[in-house]
C-alpha cells in the first residue's frame, strides 16, 4: 500500500520510536497521522493529531476505533520492558505488565481496528516486535516471552485478516536507540532507520522486517537454536558474577 495519502495511527507516539514513526509518516505524505499516547499533551510532533489512548484499556480502544474511522494503517508500537528474569525476580508483576501491554494491548488494537481497516480497503498493520521474539535471554526474559506471544499473534492476525486484504508486517529489531535501551552500551539501530525499513516494507507488501545483522543472524539460527543460540548464552550467564556472596 502507499503511505502517501494514507491515514495512520501510531501507538506510543509521544516519544522514542513511536514519535519517529509519526514523523516519518508525515514526511512520506500521509494524509492524516493520529498520535496515540497515554498522555496526549506529550504528542508534540508537528502535523500529528494527539489521541488519548492506553492500549490496555479495552473500552478506550473501542472508542478510539469508532472515533478514527478513516485509519488505513495501524502501527502498534507501544510497549514496555521491565528487565525481569523468570525465577529470581521477586513477583510476577513485571511479567504480567509486559504481557498486558505488549501482547494483550496489541491484540486489543488489532481486534478494535480490523473492521476499520476492512472498511478502508484492507490497509496494513505494523507490529513492532523484537529479536527477543525469537529467543530468550535472561536479562529481559519475561519481555522476550511477551514479544514471542506478540510475534505469534502477528502471524495469526495475518492469517485471519488475509481475506479482507490487510497486510500484516512484523518488524523485529535488536537494540534501538531510545529510552528503552538506555541501560546498554551495545550497538543500536537508529529509530529513523527502523521507521524507514518498516514503511518501505508496507509499501513493498513485505510481511517481515529484520532490521539489523544481529536480528537476521538469530532468525537464521532458529532451527539449530540449541546448538547455536543457547550454549553461548548459558556460558555467559554461568560465568557472570553472582550477587549476594
Ligand atoms: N528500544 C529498543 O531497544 C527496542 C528494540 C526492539 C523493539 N522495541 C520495541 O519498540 C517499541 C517502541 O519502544 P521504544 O524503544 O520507543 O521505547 P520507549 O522509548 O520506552 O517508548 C515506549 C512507548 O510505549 C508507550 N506505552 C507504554 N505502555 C503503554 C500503554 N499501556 N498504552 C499506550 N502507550 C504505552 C510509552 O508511553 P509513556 O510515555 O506513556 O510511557 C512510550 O510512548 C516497543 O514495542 C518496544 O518493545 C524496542
Amino acid at each position: 500500500m502507499r503511505i502517501d495519502g494514507s491515514v495512520a495511527l501510531v501507538t506510543g507516539a509521544n516519544r522514542g520510536l513511536g514519535q519517529v514513526f509519526a514523523r516519518e509518516l508525515v514526511g512520506r505524505g500521509a494524509a492524516r497521522v493520529y498520535g496515540a499516547a497515554r498522555h496526549p499533551d506529550a504528542v508534540t510532533e508537528p502535523g500529528v493529531i494527539p489521541v488519548a489512548l492506553d492500549i490496555t484499556d479495552v473500552d478506550r480502544v473501542a472508542q478510539v476505533a469508532q472515533q478514527c474511522v478513516d485509519v488505513s494503517l495501524l502501527v502498534n508500537n507501544a510497549g514496555v520492558l521491565k528487565y525481569s528474569t523468570f525465577i529470581s525476580t521477586p513477583s510476577l508483576d513485571a511479567a504480567r505488565a509486559e504481557m498486558e501491554v505488549n501482547y494483550f494491548g496489541t491484540l486489543s488494537m488489532c481486534r478494535g481496528f480490523a473492521p476499520v481497516l476492512a472498511a478502508n480497503g484492507g490497509g496494513a498493520i505494523v507490529n513492532i516486535l523484537s529479536v527477543t521474539s525469537f529467543y530468550t535471554n535472561l536479562i529481559d526474559a519475561s519481555y522476550g516471552a511477551s514479544k514471542a506471544a506478540e510475534w505469534s499473534l502477528t502471524n495469526g492476525v495475518r492469517l485471519e485478516l488475509h481475506h479482507q486484504g490487510t497486510l500484516v508486517v512484523a518488524v523485529h529489531a535488536s537494540f534501538i536507540d531510545t529510552e528503552m535501551a538506555a541501560l546498554t552500551n551495545a550497538p543500536k539501530d537508529s529509530p529513523e532507520s527502523v521507521a524507514r525499513l518498516a514503511f518501505d516494507a508496507v509499501e513493498a507488501g513485505q510481511v517481515e522486517v529484520l532490521a539489523d545483522e544481529r536480528t537476521r543472524t538469530i532468525k537464521a539460527q532458529l532451527s539449530r537454536d540449541q546448538e547455536l543460540i543457547y550454549p553461548p548464552l548459558q556460558k555467559f550467564w554461568d560465568d557472570a558474577p553472582k550477587g549476594g556472596s
